[in-house]
C-alpha cells in the first residue's frame, strides 16, 4: 500500500534530500565515527576495544561507499526480523546508488545500516553512538528547560483555580500553548545540527520566541484535536488514552513530557503512551534509554548541570550554579513524572515498525499495532521524519488536503490523527492556493530555483488533524 505519487529522491538537485546526502549524511557518519573512536580508546577491557575499532572501520567503510555514491549493498543479518523487509526492498528498488536513491528509503537505510555494525558486535550491541550528543544537547538548552519547568508549576496549580476549571476558553487556550510549545521543540533536531550553534538553538526555544512563531504555523488544527480529547471527557469515557509517536531526545522529549503531563494532570486524558525507537535513529529520535536519562538529569537537577562536561574540562570553563528555585522547579517535575510513570498513567511501548524504512501508508498492515493505536483518543506524531512518512515522502501538490495524503490512515482508518510538525523537508500538504508561492517568494524562500527552500529551516510549521474515526 504505497502512494503512487512520486517520492522525493537524493538524485534530485531541487529537493533537500540531494543536499541531505551529499552534505549532511557525511558529517553524520562522522560524528558517530569520532563517538566510537572517543569510547574505544577510553576502554580498559583489550577484547572490547579491538570489537570497537572493527566498527570504527565498518563506519569509515559506510562513509567511503556514501561519498564515492556506491550501490546500497543489503543489510547484514543481525537475527533481527526488519533485515528481510529492508533487502527485499533494496532489491525492488534496483539496488540503487545512494545519491540515486528514493530519500525515505535511503536515509533510514543509513541509520539501519549503522546499528548493524553495532549489533553484530560482541560488546557493543546496546551501544548508542549519538548518547552523548543527545544529553549534551539537552544540557545546553538549561535555559528554556529551566523556564519551561516554572511555567509548568504555574499551569499545573491554575489549573485547580476555580477559573480555568469553570472558564472554557481558559481551558482551550492552555491546550493550545501545552501543543504549541511541543510543536516547537521539533525545532531544534541534531540532524540539523550539523549547521547550526547551540546559541541558535536556545533563542529558538525561549517563550518569546514561542509568541512570534504563532504567525509560522500555516495549518493549525488543534481546534479540531481539542474537540475530540473534550468529547470522550464529557462523555464520561473511563480510559481516555493519547499516544504521542515520539520523535527527539532531550529537549523535545522534555516538552513532549510537559504535553503528557498537562494532558493527565487536566483530565483531557487518563493514560498517555509514548512511542519511542527501538534502535539509534536520525541522529537525536528517543530510545528507551533517554527517558531514563531525563529522567535521571532531572531527579538530580544540581549534579546535572553543574558537574562539568567533558568539553568545560578542556576549556576550564564551570557551568554556573542552579539556584534553589529552579532546581526545586526541576524536581517538581520529576515527582510529577516519575509518579505518573510509576503509576501506570505514562507508560512507554516500543515496536521495531517505527524503524522500518516503508511510509506510515503501511501501517494498516501491522495488525497488532494499528489495532493497538485504534484504542487511543487522539495518536499526536511528532516532528518531520514522521510527518514524511505520514504522507509517504512524496510531491504532493501542496493544497492536497493532508487526509487525501495520509492515504488509507485517514478518515475510516479508526485512528485520530495529529501532527505535530516544524518543517524540515520538501513535502508539504494541506496549503492554501498560493500559499507556497507567497511564501518561496519570501527572502531565502527558494525563489524560481524551483526548491522549496522555505520548507528546510524548521522555521515554518503544519498541525494537521486527521478523523480518523469519521467514516
Ligand atoms: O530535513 C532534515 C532532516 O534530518 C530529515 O532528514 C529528517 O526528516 C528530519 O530532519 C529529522 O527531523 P525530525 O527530528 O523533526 O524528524
Ligand atoms: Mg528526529
Amino acid at each position: 500500500h504505497d502512494t503512487k505519487t512520486a517520492p522525493y529522491l537524493t538524485s534530485d538537485k531541487t529537493s533537500f534530500a540531494y543536499i541531505s546526502a551529499r552534505d549532511r549524511w557525511p558529517v553524520i557518519v562522522t560524528g558517530a565515527i569520532d563517538d566510537t573512536y572517543r569510547s574505544v580508546t577510553q576502554c580498559d577491557d583489550a577484547e572490547k576495544r579491538d570489537d570497537g575499532k572493527k566498527i570504527v572501520e565498518e563506519l569509515a567503510r559506510l562513509k567511503y561507499e556514501l561519498q564515492h555514491d556506491r550501490q546500497l549493498t543489503p543489510i547484514r543479518d543481525d537475527g533481527l526480523p526488519d533485515v528481510a523487509p529492508y533487502n527485499d526492498e533494496l532489491e525492488k528498488l534496483g539496488t540503487p546508488t545512494w545519491f540515486a536513491a528514493p530519500w525515505l528509503y535511503c536515509e533510514c537505510y543509513l541509520y539501519r545500516r549503522i546499528s548493524t555494525s553495532f549489533s553484530l558486535s560482541t560488546h557493543w550491541k546496546n551501544y548508542d553512538v549519538f548518547a552523548r550528543q543527545k544529553i549534551n544537547t539537552f544540557r545546553s538548552s538549561r535555559p528554556a528547560v529551566i523556564e519551561l519547568a516554572a511555567r509548568y508549576k504555574d499551569l499545573v496549580t491554575q489549573m485547580e483555580t476555580d477559573k480555568v476549571k469553570t472558564d472554557e476558553e481558559a481551558r482551550k487556550l492552555l491546550f493550545t500553548e501545552m501543543c504549541e510549545i511541543c510543536l516547537w521543540g521539533n525545532a531544534t533536531d541534531l540532524s540539523l545540527l550539523t549547521s547550526l550553534t547551540y546559541e541558535d538553538i536556545q533563542k529558538l526555544q525561549g517563550s518569546e520566541a514561542r509568541k512570534a512563531s504563532e504567525k509560522n504555523i500555516l495549518v493549525n488544527d488543534l481546534g479540531a484535536a481539542y474537540e475530540v480529547l473534550k468529547k470522550a471527557q464529557s462523555e464520561g469515557k473511563t480510559e481516555r488514552r493519547v499516544d504521542i509517536v515520539l520523535d527527539n531526545a532531550g529537549f523535545e522529549l522534555y516538552v513532549d513530557l510537559i504535553l503528557a503531563g498537562y494532558l493527565l494532570s487536566s483530565g483531557l486524558a487518563t493514560l498517555v503512551v509514548l512511542h519511542p525507537k527501538s534502535i539509534p535513529w536520525f541522529v537525536s529520535d528517543v530510545l528507551l534509554g533517554d527517558f531514563a536519562a531525563l529522567l535521571g538529569a532531572l531527579a538530580s537537577p544540581k549534579r546535572f548541570y553543574e558537574t562539568p562536561s567533558d568539553d568545560e574540562k578542556l576549556q576550564d570553563k564551570t557551568p554556573p550554579p542552579l539556584s534553589d528555585k529552579e532546581a526545586s522547579e526541576l524536581s517538581f517535575l520529576f515527582q510529577e513524572w516519575a509518579s505518573m510513570h510509576g503509576e501506570g498513567q505514562l507508560i512507554l511501548r516500543p515496536n521495531r515498525f517505527w524503524t522500518h524504512a516503508g511510509s506510515f501508508w503501511r501501517l494498516p498492515a501491522e495488525k497488532d499495532l494499528i489495532d493497538d493505536l485504534k484504542s487511543s483518543e487522539l495518536v499526536v506524531f511528532k516532528g518531520d521524519l514522521n510527518y514524511r512518512k505520514l504522507t509517504g515522502d512524496a510531491a504532493w501538490d501542496p493544497t492536497t488536503p493532508f487526509t487525501e495524503a495520509i492515504g488509507p490512515l485517514g478518515p475510516g482508518s479508526g485512528v485520530n490523527i495529529l501532527a505535530l510538525r516544524t518543517c524540515k523537508a520538501d513535502v508539504v500538504v494541506g496549503l492554501q492556493p498560493s500559499e507556497d508561492e507567497r511564501l518561496r517568494a519570501m527572502e531565502g524562500g527558494g525563489a524560481d530555483s524551483g526548491a522549496r527552500k522555505w520548507a528546510w529551516s524548521g522555521k515554518w510549521a503544519v498541525v494537521s488533524f486527521s478523523g480518523g474515526k469519521e467514516v
